[in-house]
């Protein structure tokens, strides 16, 4: 990206890779997943933290192989398949160049390992939204026999969460915007699934789950609050139903917690302590990677607008398919 703006500011050059510094870890891509962020980002909407932002690289996440090791990297081994994001990978603190590209290079604390008994590109699909899942339902204490509301439940997050809080035990209630979605969230294993168009508030029963992983907040936020049983918590992780919210203050007034998690808090330990989790729910198949649709890197102008126009089932993938 040279400049912000609409997709086609997203254009596909080629450049020199640079030598490596200590701690530094080159990263063959295997897929990189696109990330409403990124979009935030392209459109100017989140400004890219630097006094010079351009040439600008987006991508805040790539599942790849270790292809080069500089010096001082210690435990890592060339070949060896990795994930990595946040931590200044592109994203608006842009530390380094971001994940759309053949070569990503990264501090090599910033890695966690992919088992080799799973599909990398399975562990990109989940990638972000499993880790954002996976950290956010932890902000509603053990799961055990509670009862878990997933907003946007057929979305990336929403369907990781479902998966992730089945696997610890939770009932679950999917919140959807589709008859479409309904189904589709309960073939992901919802318990049960509460549909609503997006312009309308759901009509939630008071006081009737223990905790909430929200990724949509608009005019879903009031309802969800009132759902709150006392001594819930409701775990913000996106506001994508839009981040002005109303709420009638006396559901403040039992004790419920209102918290959140974002991934601009994620550093390496986090990283591995979540990998960990996900890659042994998807080896013994507790957990699926979600649906997900690969683009060439030089498309991702095509993948953007994709995500934009909404109605994308999963994740997008952008891989470095060769231009024939
Ligand atoms: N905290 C973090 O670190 C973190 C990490 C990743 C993502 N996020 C945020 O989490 C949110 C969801 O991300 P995602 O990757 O899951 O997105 P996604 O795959 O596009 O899914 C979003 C879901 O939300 C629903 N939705 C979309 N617009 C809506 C609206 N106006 N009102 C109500 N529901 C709406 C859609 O369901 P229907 O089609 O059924 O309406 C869709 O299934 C985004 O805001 C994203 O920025 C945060």
């Amino acid at each position: 990206m040279e400049a912000y703006g609409p997709p086609e500011v997203l254009s596909y050059v080629e450049t020199n890779l640079q030598p490596l510094g200590p701690r530094e870890v080159r990263i063959r891509t295997i897929a990189a997943a696109v990330n409403h962020t990124d979009l935030q980002i392209r459109r100017g909407n989140w400004t890219i933290r630097s006094a010079n932002p351009f040439p600008y690289v987006p991508g805040v996440e790539v599942v790849g192989t270790i292809t080069e090791t500089g010096l001082g990297v210690s435990d890592w081994a060339v070949g060896q398949p990795v994930i990595t994001m946040m931590q200044g990978l592109g994203g608006v603190r842009a530390a380094r160049p971001g994940a759309y590209a053949d070569f990503v290079t990264v501090d090599f604390d910033t890695l966690a390992a992919i088992p080799s008994s799973l599909d990398p590109v399975a562990m990109a699909a989940l990638g972000l939204v499993g880790v954002t899942a996976y950290e956010g339902l932890r902000r509603l204490g053990s799961l055990e026999n509670r009862r878990v509301l997933v907003t946007g439940a057929a979305g990336g997050v929403g369907s990781a969460a479902i998966a992730i809080a089945k696997a610890q035990g939770a009932s679950v209630l999917g919140l959807v915007s589709s008859q479409e979605d309904s189904a589709y969230v309960r073939q992901l294993g919802a318990d049960d699934v509460h549909t609503v168009a997006r312009d309308r508030s759901p009509d939630l029963k008071a006081e009737s789950v223990d905790g909430i992983l929200d990724a949509v907040a608009g005019n879903a936020f009031g309802s969800c609050l009132n759902a709150l049983r006392a001594g819930g918590v409701l775990s913000l992780v996106g506001a994508i139903g839009g981040s002005d919210v109303s709420f009638d203050a006396w559901t403040l007034i039992r004790p419920v917690i209102v918290t959140g998690y974002s991934t601009e808090l994620l550093d390496g330990p986090a990283l591995r302590n979540a990998i960990h989790h996900l890659s042994g729910w998807l080896n013994d198949g507790t957990v699926r990677a979600p649906a997900h649709k690969s683009l060439p890197l030089y498309e991702a102008s095509k993948a953007h607008r994709y995500l934009e126009q909404g109605g994308v089932r999963g994740r997008i993938l952008l891989r470095p398919f060769q231009r024939h």
